[in-house]
């Protein structure tokens, strides 16, 4: 099923010291952006990064969606707050939440788009029963908790078996990649069923700059 190809750039990669400019710089390539926005908690994952001030500063400074990946655990405690806040989609980890379609059933009642993801470990199937309820499923391309890692070539099979699954049930559901993805990456991830690439480093670290970094991710998937 093909839906349209969006990406995602990770705050986790801008300098916070100026966040303001870097979402106005990724603002500056136009067309169909998320901002991702990585919630890090140093429990569920061994790095912190920030919270609930930093995507209502987000909010304050962007019209664009807020795509919020929560690493956390107990999620369940924080979607009102971030639905509060205006975030536009929040992601659980399938590996946080044994009440995986309570917490699902909770944030589309917030008013928000629920998303459930994938560590690198746990198989697609894992997915298979709350595919009707999500709007999207974020396949993990490294291991959550830190920017800059390497892209797990691996994990293209497994984005191929979610969408096929999606697929089988008619279900447009979008399909997130997160991790090492860039202009070399991104095409391969979007042949195997990926629409939805977040990315940090490959664009908040492009030597041209970020509208750069976001156009050179674009043109390499024109081909696919
Ligand atoms: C990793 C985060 C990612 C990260 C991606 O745990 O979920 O969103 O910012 O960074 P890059 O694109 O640098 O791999
Ligand atoms: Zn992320």
């Amino acid at each position: 099923m093909a839906l349209p190809l969006r990406l995602a750039p990770s705050l986790l990669a801008a300098d916070f010291a100026h966040l303001g400019d870097a979402i106005s710089a990724v603002e500056a390539a136009g067309g169909d952006l998320l901002i991702h926005v990585d919630v890090m908690d140093g429990s569920f994952v061994p790095n912190i990064s920030f919270g609930l001030p930093v995507a209502e500063a987000a909010r304050r400074v962007t019209a664009l969606p807020l795509d919020t990946h929560l690493m956390v655990v107990h999620p369940e405690r924080h979607i009102e707050t971030f639905a509060a806040a205006g975030v536009t989609g929040l992601t659980v980890h399938v590996e946080t939440c044994p009440h995986l379609h309570r917490v699902v059933q909770q944030i589309r009642e917030a008013g928000v788009r629920p998303a459930v993801a994938l560590n690198p470990a746990t198989p697609a199937v894992m997915v298979e029963e709350i595919l009707p309820f999500v709007d999207m499923v974020l396949v993990m391309t490294v291991n959550p908790g830190y920017g800059g890692q390497k892209f797990m070539p691996e994990m293209l099979d497994k984005v191929r078996r979610v969408r096929d699954m999606a697929d089988a049930r008619g279900l447009a559901i979008d399909i997130q990649v997160d991790g090492g993805v860039d202009a070399r990456t991104a095409p391969l991830l979007v042949s195997a069923g990926a629409n939805v690439l977040v990315a940090g480093t490959s664009i908040f670290h492009a030597p041209g700059g970020p509208r750069a970094g976001i156009e050179a991710i674009r043109q390499a998937c024109l081909a696919v």
